[in-house]
């Protein structure tokens, strides 16, 4: 039998015995054995450092798997791309990179990753914005006017709460400045570099903390000098491009679209490999985006509802509940002794992820594989059951699950919900390992 692969880089530990094995179902099972820790590894493409990105996972997690799963010109989906690191690094290997996110900063991110500016565009550009940005601010009377025109009453009212007049006069004249910029992927690589004053690790430009971990806590502080601010964090940017340049060009389509339904064809994709969000919106991603998402024109009516369409929300009215595999309906019954409401909010989830993982037995190809790295969620002190539970309801739609894999966080790298008191302990508990969930969609015929 033909190896799969025509080669296997040196590092592989697992190289040899893969190499001999001939189907995925059996190199997958084989990948999943492997330490699938990752920490401390330094090979990172820099670009992908450009926007914090909650719960994103290393880039050596999605490109392991792509690179012994499949062949360059094949196609790698990630339904729920976040950053985009899935698609990244299938590009990088010369896959067909598809994707897709409901998430506003989501999909402007991975464009602006995936197709930015050359560096010397960037280095004339920026710039060039910042000029402009100086001189609208000259122009009081424009920007107070903006406030007025854009957003309707309660945006401003978010607005206000979260950010003094002088950032926000600044952060005006600078989308100004962006928005008159001639070149799509300019623009949008601009975007991504404003969100990063808004949304950043420590230093916000919002009167606020914890954004990047989704956990926005108000606080004073002195203004910042936002377009000095920018200039630092565009230089930043222009480092991280050069070091990644030239940037792979295989196909890439990135699509705003609800895991749930995905636009593609049945049968084209070769591998999967994705992170769904946690239940109970353990990670609300809107709740620290909108913050930028406000600047880029969104009202947080808009933005609210929205919210209401990202998997593992809290509301469960009106919700037509799957039935569900026995170790997942267990799951929500242990629960439901305790609270019952929680323990809808874990059946919304479970339907949710079923019409996920039906999806995904669609698109794949007879043979091809997914990966699906999930937490190990508790509710009222116990656990959700998520990777059994998944691995459960993947066979039920047709899926075979192959093995279930376990790594552990490096905490300084992946970004989680914030350590706070004694409250801290569940999440940070529930979050320090996660399961990659491995399934194959089997040949016509055979049994799963
Ligand atoms: C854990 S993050 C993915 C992180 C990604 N693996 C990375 O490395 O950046 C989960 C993503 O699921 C997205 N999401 C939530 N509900 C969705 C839905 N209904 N359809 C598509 N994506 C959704 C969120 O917007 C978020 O970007």
């Amino acid at each position: 039998m033909q190896p799969f692969l025509p080669s296997l880089e040196p590092r592989d530990d697992a190289a040899p015995a893969l190499a001999s094995l001939a189907d995925r179902a059996a190199r997958l099972d084989a990948l999943l054995r492997q330490s699938l820790d990752f920490h401390g590894a330094t090979d990172a493409l820099p670009l992908h450092a450009l926007h914090p990105f909650p719960a994103k996972y290393p880039p050596q997690l999605p490109r392991w798997f792509i690179r012994h799963l499949t062949r360059p010109g094949e196609r790698v989906l990630d339904p729920m791309m976040g950053s985009g690191t899935t698609l990244v690094e299938a590009q990088r290997l010369g896959r067909v990179a598809l994707g897709s996110d409901i998430d506003p900063l989501a999909l402007t991110l991975v464009s602006a990753k995936m197709s930015p500016p050359s560096p010397a565009a960037w280095d004339v550009a920026w710039p060039r914005m910042m000029q402009r940005a100086q001189a609208w601010l000259q122009r009081a009377e424009v920007l107070a006017r903006l406030a007025a025109q854009r957003w309707d009453e309660p945006t401003r009212r978010f607005v206000d709460y979260w950010f003094l007049p002088e950032t926000q006069r600044a952060l005006w004249a600078l989308m100004l400045a962006i928005e008159e910029e001639p070149t799509a992927s300019v623009r949008r690589f601009a975007r991504v570099v404003f969100s990063s004053l808004i949304i950043a690790k420590s230093g916000s430009v919002a009167q606020a903390r914890d954004l990047s971990h989704t956990r926005p806590h108000k606080i004073l502080k002195q203004p910042k000098p936002v377009l000095s601010l920018f200039a630092q964090k565009a230089r930043r940017a222009l480092r991280l491009l050069r070091q990644s340049w030239p940037v792979a060009q295989t196909p890439a389509i990135v699509v705003e679209a609800d895991a749930q339904k995905m636009p593609w064809a049945e049968g084209q994709v070769a591998l999967v490999v994705t992170s769904p969000p946690y239940a109970a919106n353990a990670i609300d991603y809107m709740r620290a985006h909108k913050f930028t998402l406000v600047w880029w024109g969104y009202s947080v009516q808009q933005l609210s509802a929205l919210r209401r369409e990202y998997i593992g929300g809290e509301a469960t009215q009106g919700w037509e509940f799957a039935p569900l595999p026995a170790v997942a309906q267990h799951a929500v019954q242990t629960i439901a002794q305790l609270d019952a409401k929680k323990a809808r909010v874990l059946h919304r989830y479970f339907t949710e992820m079923r019409r996920v993982l039906h999806e995904v037995a669609r698109v794949l190809m007879p043979g091809g594989a997914a990966v699906f790295v999930v937490g190990d969620s508790t509710m009222r002190g116990r656990s959700t059951r998520t990777p059994e539970a998944l691995a459960a309801i993947g066979e039920q739609v047709g899926l075979r699950h192959v093995r279930t894999g376990v790594r552990t966080l490096d905490r300084d790298r992946r970004m989680m919900p914030a350590r706070r008191g004694a409250a801290q302990s569940q999440i940070e508990q529930r979050m320090h390992r996660e399961y990659l969930v491995g399934f194959v969609r089997p040949h016509a015929g055979a049994e799963v």
